[in-house]
């Protein structure tokens, strides 16, 4: 019997590869960079299923230009914003996404970019590189406490309350806000929730881990950042766009907010005009999920999901779970 064919958008690690072409035939951009989108129409023709970036925009076009016989796109990620939910699920295509295996990664990500932009580690690298130092001088490179200072945490999920799990070695304060509320974790970590005016207002180093959304989307803009204090940090390892990077570059630029720590951006991989020379923030090029098991285990869960559904069976990860509920062959 003919196996089913699978295109990979770009390399992940060989382990899963391997996996996969144990049952299905398998093809792998090999270029090192992203597809643009006419690549990504030509190369998912004729595919039984899909393993895509965050990079890949996965739409209905795309879907159609794959086929009807495309039965799964398993992202590569645990966010899913490059997904057009209803344009799969009218067509009856499975969606699959990453969760829980990165936490780890990003939550510890998060924290190095805090206490990087805290005690201004990147600066003051860049100046010992650059041959400045002249030695040790009482007024140098004086950055933040973090111990005992308040957390603001925007979403508190999986990655969130990682993240706050991590603040207790510090003994900060956790606050958080979210469209849920959690009791029984704000009890085990003392969290207490509240609003975004009080988030803005009384974290010190204020971390965002909310999905993408429309209504997230510039869920920091420049109003939130004038409510938030003078010598606040603001951090993002979620995605670009929940932040406006041009009012973000005037804030830091303005001291409005004493520095930032980055991720991630809104127009990856450009950075907003004058971000990149600016000293009060941290920059890295979206590497939070970037550890070797992490990326291992990503690659393990999109091979699960798309072995158990050409199998026939039901995929761990789906997020649009409606197409669960169609029966098999139904759609366009
Ligand atoms: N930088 C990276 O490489 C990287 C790595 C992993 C995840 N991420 C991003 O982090 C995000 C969070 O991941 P997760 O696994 O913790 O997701 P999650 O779904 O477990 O948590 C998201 C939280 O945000 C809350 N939320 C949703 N809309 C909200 C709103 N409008 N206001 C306030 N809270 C809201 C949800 O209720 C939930 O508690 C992902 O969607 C992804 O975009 C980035």
């Amino acid at each position: 019997m003919k196996k089913p064919s699978v295109y990979v958008t770009r390399m992940i690690p060989a382990a899963c590869l391997d996996a996969l072409r144990a049952h299905c035939e398998v093809d792998v951009n090999p270029d090192d960079r992203a597809l643009t989108p006419d690549e990504l129409m030509q190369h998912v023709r004729g595919r039984d299923a899909i393993i895509s970036l965050l990079t890949d925009r996965i739409d209905g076009a795309v879907l159609d230009a794959a086929g009807p016989q495309c039965r799964i796109v398993a992202n590569y990620a645990v966010g899913f914003n490059n997904f057009d939910l209803a344009a799969a699920t009218e067509r009856n295509v499975i969606l699959t996404n990453t969760p829980g295996v990165l936490d780890d990664a990003t939550a510890t990500l998060t924290f190095t970019l805090l206490l990087a932009t805290a005690r201004r580690i990147t600066e003051s690298e860049r100046f010992v590189r650059q041959g400045k130092w002249e030695g040790w001088a009482p007024m140098a490179f004086v950055g933040l406490d973090v111990d005992r200072q308040t957390l603001g945490i925007a979403g508190l999920g999986r990655i969130g309350k990682n993240v706050a799990r991590k603040a207790a070695a510090f003994d900060m304060k956790i606050i958080y806000s979210d469209v849920r509320r959690d009791p029984d974790f704000e009890a085990a970590v003392n969290a207490t929730y509240v609003d975004k005016a009080t988030l803005l207002a009384e974290s010190d180093f204020l971390t965002l881990h909310v999905p993408l959304l429309p209504e997230t989307k510039h869920y920091i803009g420049a109003a939130e950042l004038r409510q938030m204090k003078k010598t606040a940090v603001l951090i993002n390892a979620s995605r670009g766009p929940v932040v406006d990077e041009a009012a973000l570059v005037q804030a830091l630029r303005d001291k409005t907010i004493w520095g930032a720590g980055l991720d991630v951006f809104e127009n990856e991989p450009a950075l907003a005009p004058g971000l990149a020379e600016l000293d009060n923030v941290v920059i890295v090029p979206h590497i939070a999920s970037a550890t070797t098991e992490t990326r291992l285990k990503m690659g393990e869960i999109a091979v699960r999901n798309i072995l158990n559904v050409l199998q026939g069976g039901q995929p761990d990860t789906c997020v649009n779970p409606d197409v669960l509920r169609q029966p098999v062959g139904a759609g366009a």
